[in-house]
């Protein structure tokens, strides 16, 4: 009997080595080696190329862009405007985020025919949910198929517009050896999917598990042959998830859409500042209002810093939401540029909400909730803080300010304190005090 042959391939970047390895050389994961088969690949295949095959770009008719819209503005929006024919979107996420509760939601809005096929839920399980849903789904059709080819069947016997596949991991290939959710599966079904997209026009949105790393199983893979990758995140414990673009080729990535977990399903933040700054306690030091650019909209925020006396010589420093290292800088400019005597303090800061934010223009609202409970004065509540703050102290200028300062008004806030350098970009007609600052000393001095 002929002994199959074995691979070892990294489940984080598709790395193929012949023995075991511990550590993968591409992606430099541990233990992400697994065992699988070595399929035979077919020889003798025709080289031939018809005419038709090779096009002028010009001669090329391009049909009209028309999208389908899941008619969920944040998911449409994130879409780049709805989902392009023809398209394949992966959405990632943490198990029991809400994937597939989004997707139900989508497909139930959704105004053409949608096949929605479940390898990991029965069809009583489905129903359940979209009853909880309140989901009436007459366009939606019901496949509990793992087998790609009696999907891919399914697919075109029905000739939906929108399929969605939960999961990626559950779907198989029966020609190939591997267990379902192996590297070689995910990418084979995946290539498979895509090309039925192009060749049948129907936009596929497939579902993939997160891999404890925070990445989808085989994403350098994956990222590559997709059009559209999508993930739905969120603190398990608050409410609110963000549905974030980190590839898209038919729209931008720096939107997001913000939802809102409830009995009833998924509903839409629209209004995101009011919601996120509802529970602020507006006499509690430490606490700062500051604006986040999420793609294209404004987000008011509040950052929350707690600054204890550290008993022990190594003193703590824990960000939620907030890049650490980004922490640990802001930290050493205060205690340089503004005298403050954190090195022996622990320092706990939160975005409050749940939200992550990478930008640089909230660095001037951390120094001050920092200050503010480091010194056990209030910041003043009726003003946002906007700026980057440079290693020197300085405050510097950020993008986006008109639109920052406008949501701060719609608000209701009274004073906004912002890099100096911006002031003069500055046209808005907007009834709000206008504060410039030029480092973080007379920031300080003026919010606090
Ligand atoms: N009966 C319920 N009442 C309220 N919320 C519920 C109920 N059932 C589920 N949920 C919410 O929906 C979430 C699970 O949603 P969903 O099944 O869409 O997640 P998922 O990401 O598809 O999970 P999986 O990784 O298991 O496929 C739960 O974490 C919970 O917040
Ligand atoms: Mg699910």
């Amino acid at each position: 009997m002929a002994r199959n042959k074995i691979k070892y391939v990294c489940s984080n970047c598709g790395y193929e080595s012949l023995k075991w390895i511990g550590k993968c050389p591409s992606c430099e994961s541990w233990n992400t080696f697994l065992e699988e088969l070595i399929e035979e690949k077919k020889t003798g295949r025709k080289s031939h190329v018809s005419d038709h095959q090779i096009t002028k770009l010009s001669e090329q008719v391009v049909e009209s862009e028309k999208r389908v819209k899941t008619n969920i503005l944040e998911f449409d929006r994130v879409l780049g405007g709805g989902l392009m024919p023809g398209s394949v979107v992966l959405i990632g996420g943490d198990p029991g985020i809400g994937k597939s509760t989004l997707v139900m939601q989508a497909a139930s809005k959704i105004d053409d025919d949608v096949l929605y096929v479940t390898g990991e839920e029965s069809a009583n399980q489905i129903s359940l949910r979209a009853k909880r849903l309140k989901v009436t789904g007459e366009k939606i059709s019901i496949m509990t198929e793992t087998d790609l080819d009696i999907i891919i069947g399914g697919i075109k016997k029905l000739e939906p517009k929108v399929v969605i596949v939960d999961s990626i991991q559950t779907t198989y290939k029966p020609d190939f050896e591997n267990a379902p959710g192996t590297v070689t599966q995910i990418r084979e079904c995946t290539v498979e999917l895509m090309q039925l997209a192009k060749k049948s026009h129907c936009a596929i949105i497939i579902v993939g598990h997160v891999t404890k790393e925070g990445m989808i199983a085989g994403p350098k893979i994956l990222e590559h042959v997709v059009d559209t990758v999508l993930q739905f995140e969120g603190e398990r414990s608050y409410s609110y998830r963000v549905l974030r673009a980190q590839k898209n080729r038919f729209g931008s990535t720096n939107e997001i859409g913000i939802f809102e977990m409830h009995d009833d399903g998924l509903r839409e933040v629209l209004n995101p500042s009011e919601i996120f700054l509802s529970e602020r306690d507006k006499h509690a030091t430490g606490s700062v209002v500051t604006s986040s650019i999420e793609g294209t909209r404004p987000i008011l925020l509040e950052v929350q810093a707690l600054v204890t006396p550290s008993s022990y010589g190594n003193p703590q420093r824990v960000a939620t939401g907030f890049d650490y290292r980004r922490l640990s800088i802001l930290l050493a400019v205060l205690e340089k540029r503004a005298n403050l005597r954190l090195s022996v303090q622990n320092v706990f800061l939160n975005i409050a909400g749940g939200i992550r934010i990478d930008e640089p223009a909230v660095d001037l609202a951390i120094c001050c909730a920092i200050a503010s409970n480091f010194s056990d004065k209030f910041a003043r509540n009726d003003t946002v803080v906007i700026g980057e703050v440079g290693l020197g102290g300085e405050v510097r200028s950020v993008n986006h300010i008109e639109k920052r300062i406008h949501e701060a008004a719609k608000l209701g806030f009274k004073r906004v304190v912002v890099p100096f350098n911006n002031i003069k970009t500055i046209k808005t007609k907007a009834s709000i005090e206008i504060v410039g600052v030029e480092n973080l000393s007379f920031a300080l001095n003026k919010v606090l």
